[in-house]
C-alpha cells in the first residue's frame, strides 16, 4: 500500500537537509559525527501529520515496541494496536514507555522517499568515494524515558532528531564491545541485541542529541539510546553500499559454517573466489527461506495496545 502526498508543502527545505562539515567528509564512517539538519522544516513530524500518517500506515510495515508493562518490567516486547487513532497512539507514547518504529516509511509515503534520495545526493556529493543506495528509512515515536538497549546494526546508521532530546552512547566496533561471532548472528537469526556490561560505558562516545542534530557512527558500532523526560520523534536512514552488502554476505556465510557445520572462519573477503564461496552459501541459505524463519520468530507479538473498561489505555498478553 502506498500513501499518496496529502499536499504537505515540503518544499520548504531548500537545498540541503544538512550543514555538512569539513570534518563530516573527513571522519565519515571512522567517527561518530554530528550534524545539523533541517529535517522539521518539512512539516511531516508535528503530532497532527504524524497522525495523520499512523492512521493510513499499512499494520504489516509498524513495529510498537515496549520496555515492559507500562514501566513495570525492563524487557522489549513487540505488540500491535487494537482500534485505537494516530493521535490516541501519540497521546499513549507520550505517557508511556513505548515506542512506534513506523518502518520503510521511505516505502510507504513517496514524501519520505524523496527526503531518503536527497539526502544520499547529498552524501554522495561530500563523502569521497561514498555510492550509497536506500536500506531502509523508519520514523521512531518514542516515550520519556524510553531506553533502546545495547544493540548494532547491519547497514550505514543515521539518526535524525526531530522532537525531544536523547543521550547516545556509542561504542567501538570491535572487541569486547561486538565479537565477530556476535556480528555474524546479527545476520543469522536477525537479533541485533548485544550483551551489555557497564564497564564498557569507559570506551563509550556520550553524545546528547537535541532537535535539528543528526548522528551517524561507524559502520556495525554497538550503540544504546535513553530519551529524556518527554516524548521524542526522531528518524533513523540506513544505506547500503557494496562493500557493506558484502560484508554482511560474508558474516551471514562465516554463521552458518560456524551454526550448521562446526567450522570458525572470519575471514570476510568482499571479491575473489573466497567471497563467491561464501556468498553462494548464503544465498543458499537465504533462498532455502530459512532466514526468514529464524527472523520472523525473533519477531512475535506479545501484547496488544488498546482501550480499558475506564477509557485509560491498556496493554493486553497476547
Ligand atoms: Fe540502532
Amino acid at each position: 500500500m502506498t500513501i499518496h502526498s496529502s499536499g504537505k508543502d515540503f518544499s520548504a527545505v531548500h537545498g540541503r537537509l544538512t550543514d555538512w562539515t569539513p570534518q563530516a567528509s573527513r571522519d565519515w564512517g571512522r567517527a561518530p559525527i554530528r550534524l545539523q539538519h533541517r529535517l522539521a522544516e518539512t512539516g511531516l513530524f508535528t503530532d497532527e501529520a504524524l497522525a495523520e500518517i499512523i492512521d493510513r500506515y499499512p499494520v504489516e510495515s509498524y513495529s510498537l515496541i515496549s520496555m515492559g508493562a507500562f514501566g513495570s518490567e525492563r524487557r522489549w516486547r513487540i505488540g500491535r494496536v487494537d482500534g485505537l487513532s494516530g493521535r490516541e497512539i501519540i497521546d499513549a507514547i507520550r505517557e508511556n514507555q513505548l515506542w512506534l518504529n513506523l518502518r520503510s516509511i521511505d516505502q510507504v509515503d513517496p514524501r519520505f522517499a524523496s527526503l531518503f534520495a536527497t539526502f544520499l545526493k547529498e552524501l554522495g556529493e561530500d563523502v569521497g568515494g561514498l555510492d550509497a543506495f536506500p536500506g531502509k528509512m523508519g520514523v521512531l515515536i518514542s516515550g520519556p524515558r524510553t531506553k533502546v538497549d545495547y544493540h548494532a546494526d547491519l547497514p550505514g546508521q543515521s539518526l535524525w532528531q526531530i522532537r525531544g532530546e536523547k543521550t547516545v552512547y556509542v561504542y567501538p566496533p570491535e572487541a569486547p564491545y561486538i565479537s565477530d561471532e556476535q556480528l555474524q548472528d546479527i545476520t543469522y537469526d536477525g537479533v541485533e541485541k548485544l550483551d551489555y556490561e557497564k564497564a564498557f560505558d569507559e570506551g563509550a562516545a556520550v553524545l546528547p542529541l537535541k532537535p535539528g542534530e543528526m548522528l551517524h557512527w561507524q559502520l556495525n558500532a554497538p550503540h544504546r539510546v535513553e530519551n529524556g523526560d518527554m516524548m521524542n520523534v526522531s528518524v533513523t536512514t540506513e544505506y547500503l553500499t557494496t562493500p557493506i552488502k558484502r560484508l554482511n554476505h560474508m558474516n551471514l556465510a562465516n554463521a552458518i559454517l560456524r551454526h550448521r557445520f562446526g567450522i570458525t572462519s572470519r575471514t570476510r573477503p568482499t571479491s575473489g573466489p573466497v567471497y563467491f564461496g561464501k556468498a553462494l552459501l548464503q544465498a543458499g541459505f537465504a533462498k532455502a527461506g530459512l532466514l526468514e524463519r529464524r527472523v520472523a520468530r525473533s519477531h512475535a507479538q506479545s501484547f496488544v495496545l488498546g482501550r480499558n473498561a475506564r477509557g485509560g489505555f491498556a496493554m493486553t498478553d497476547i
